[in-house]
């Protein structure tokens, strides 16, 4: 019998607990590679990384390299990074502009359309066979743009994107609605890191209120003070002081909300601040906002989610200001990209208040981000040990909340339900093929 047949696999995800090979079983990984990324919509890019005509990204989904492009009619593809020749990538650069893309190996030439324009010489070729072969770079077989974040699928099939992200549209509308122009703008480049542990450890930690005030200790207690030396307190606006010496698990962790809905997405409410945001600079991005959107300012420019994670791999950083992509890489290690988004219209003081904060918090050495990976890597190594095969995830099961994976719930903010949702749509995306 297959130790990882459907009866397998449902087994390794109890209510409380999840059985060690779900994080280090390189078999279970393949297979999430096909069932789950293989098939479900995954975040390719933001248009504004590629704003003119001839922009283009390099990136991954599904391990599967792609490019991003726009051509010269300004419209958006997504294409296998895979020449049609003999298979070489087409293009190293993370970023640039261009014409064409000319294969390094033989020369093949491609539009940034992807359409195949020609090889060099041709009478080597049977008469006609330059023509009448497919010979176009491949396009990933859907791709799906809503207010400019790109998504592709590796699969014709499948819930439509509508379906698929559901509720969680509205955490990209409220991202989008807080910038006076109503468009974000990812202009500030991107870090890119990997950590050697399983992408699933850092999906389930972001929604991990219970982790904070350790792992994160020298943000939170009283001699941390590290939100205080990224120079925040100064700017009137945009700042991302989101950590009150005074709080304390009890009084404000447990406070703040959780929340879920079908599919694995999940989100964590917004931390008590500690400060209204006030001063000149707010006092024009409300202006801004105001002749934007009228009676709907206030509501738009209120952030009431922390952080917002797409299944099974993205998130928006409300008040960080980023998209955080976690492309699995294998078994035991995934790759960061941290997208920083600028609010379009917005004072540029806020942009920059949120760049330095991103470049504390979730740059390679954030500090935030050096923790979080430690104990990933940490759990990773951890988890290959014989000493017990069960991961213990039963925080929160003495509450009560909705039916998880079948529509919203929310619960306590130190429960680990974020986890237990994101099990649940796994379990569904690997034992129910179709
Ligand atoms: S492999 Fe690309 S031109 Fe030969
Ligand atoms: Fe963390």
């Amino acid at each position: 019998m297959d130790r990882f047949d459907t009866n397998g696999l449902r087994g390794l995800v109890k209510a409380d607990r999840v059985h060690r090979d779900f994080y280090i079983n390189p078999e279970v990984f393949e297979l999430e590679m096909e069932r789950i990324f293989g098939r479900i919509w995954l975040f390719v890019g933001h248009t504004s990384q590629v704003p003119n005509a001839g922009d283009y990204i390099t990136t991954t989904i599904a391990r599967q390299p792609v490019i991003l492009s726009r051509d010269r009619d300004r419209k958006i593809h997504v294409v296998f990074n895979r020449c049609t020749h003999r298979g070489a990538q087409v293009c190293l650069e993370q970023s640039g502009n261009t014409q064409r893309f000319e294969c390094p190996y033989h020369a093949w030439v491609f539009n940034t359309d992807g359409k195949f324009v020609g090889a060099p010489y041709p009478k080597g070729y049977e008469e006609g066979f330059l023509e009448k072969e497919k010979l176009d770079l491949v396009k990933i077989p859907r791709m799906e743009i809503y207010r400019g974040f790109i998504f592709g699928s590796l699969s014709n099939d499948g819930p439509d994107i509508d379906e698929f992200l559901g509720p969680m549209k509205k955490h990209i509308d409220a991202f989008v609605d807080r910038a006076p122009d109503g468009e974000v703008e990812a202009c500030a480049g991107v870090f890119r890191y990997r950590y050697n542990g399983n992408w699933k450890l850092q999906m389930e930690n972001q929604t991990d209120v219970y982790h904070i005030m350790f792992t994160h200790v020298s943000t939170t207690d009283d001699d941390g003070k590290q939100f205080r030396r990224e120079g925040a307190e100064e700017d009137e606006a945009g700042k991302v002081k989101v950590l009150n010496n005074s709080q304390t698990l009890s009084d404000q962790w447990e406070k703040l909300p959780l929340g879920g809905h079908r599919h694995g997405h999940v989100y964590m409410g917004r931390f008590a601040m500690d400060k209204k945001n006030q001063g000149p600079v707010y006092d024009r991005y409300r202006l801004a906002m105001e002749k934007a959107y009228g009676a709907d300012a206030e509501k738009n420019m209120t952030v009431e989610t922390h952080n917002s994670i797409f299944y099974p791999h993205w998130s928006i950083q409300h008040l960080t200001q980023h998209i955080r992509v976690m492309n699995p890489i294998s078994v035991d290690c995934t790759e960061n990209i941290i997208i920083p988004l600028k609010l379009k219209g917005a004072p540029e003081e806020m942009w920059h208040a949120s760049l330095r904060s991103n470049n504390n918090s979730h740059s390679p050495s954030g500090m935030v981000m050096s923790d979080d990976m430690e104990v990933w890597v940490r759990c990773h190594e951890g988890l290959k040990t014989q000493s017990t095969d069960w991961v213990v995830l039963a925080r929160g099961m003495n509450e009560k909340f909705g039916d998880t994976n079948q529509g919203t719930y929310e619960s306590g903010g130190t429960s680990e339900s974020g986890a237990r949702n994101q099990q649940l749509a796994w379990v569904d995306f690997m034992c129910n093929k179709d």
